[in-house]
């Protein structure tokens, strides 16, 4: 089966709002529903697992209730206290309800709300000869490590840098047998999934992500999307 982590269990801190950034209307409704829009879309995703942190899980659940109508391919769960632990309740809820079969887990930033459903197939279709995948795009900047604020440490050559984007896709059992095998270290440095294959050599695809499917992040994102919505 094909199950979605709709990534919604953050507060947007740098977006300085009075809630959760995903909770905010852009064009015609709030961020979060429009990225669970594009999923179904996808005839080929069983279920979309919608995280949320804590304080918001009526707000969650209400939102699904009047966008969705409760639909059954949705369910709400409580959010980690970080992204990747985020991930791995999405992961439970699979394992804890779905336990049989070697199923794909695809994860999303909900406030990457431009995502294309051929992007979203893409991602899938990767899995067929590899183990994970993620879009990704030229990075556009210079990009300086600057480990001790204010000094810089390295500049990595540009042409070699790309950004990550989600959806990002990967089969859940073979990401459960690398887990198993990580010390307390490498768990900690985990934020994205991606980074739990890479520190095992997993097979990953990265392939052409999208430029118009941004994070939104800061408020200057938001009037950003606002005009790419109205074009
Ligand atoms: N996320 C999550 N659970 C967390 C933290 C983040 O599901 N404990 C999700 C966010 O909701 C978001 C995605 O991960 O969809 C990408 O994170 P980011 O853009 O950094 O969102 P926030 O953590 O909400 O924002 P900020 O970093 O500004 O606080």
């Amino acid at each position: 089966m094909i199950f979605v982590a709709m990534l919604a269990g953050g507060i947007g801190t740098r977006m300085k709002l009075d809630k959760p950034k995903q909770f905010e209307i852009v064009g015609d409704k709030p961020i979060l529903a429009h990225s669970i829009e594009k999923f179904l879309e996808v005839d080929e995703i069983d279920k979309i697992i919608v995280s949320s942190p804590e304080s918001h899980i009526t707000t969650t659940k209400d939102l699904i209730k009047n966008y969705f109508n409760d639909d059954s391919r949705i369910v709400v769960i409580l959010g980690g206290e970080t992204r990747n632990g985020t991930i791995l309740n999405s992961i439970d809820y699979v394992k804890s309800n779905y336990n049989d079969g070697d199923h794909i887990l695809i994860t999303h930033d909900a406030p990457r709300i431009f995502v294309s459903p051929e992007l979203i197939r893409k991602s899938i279709e990767e899995l067929e000869d590899h183990d994970a995948a993620s879009p990704v795009i030229p990075a556009v900047d210079v990009i300086f490590e600057s480990k001790e604020k204010g000094k810089l440490t390295d500049i990595p050559l540009r042409k070699n840098l790309v950004h990550s984007q989600t959806p990002q896709s990967f089969k859940i059992n073979k990401f459960l047998e690398i887990y198993q095998d990580l010390s307390e270290d490498e768990i900690s440095k985990l934020d994205e999934a991606m980074m739990l294959f890479f520190l095992r050599d997993g097979n990953i695809s990265l392939f052409e992500g999208d430029p118009s499917n941004f994070k939104i992040t800061r408020k200057i994102d938001l009037k950003i999307a606002e005009a790419y919505l109205n074009e």
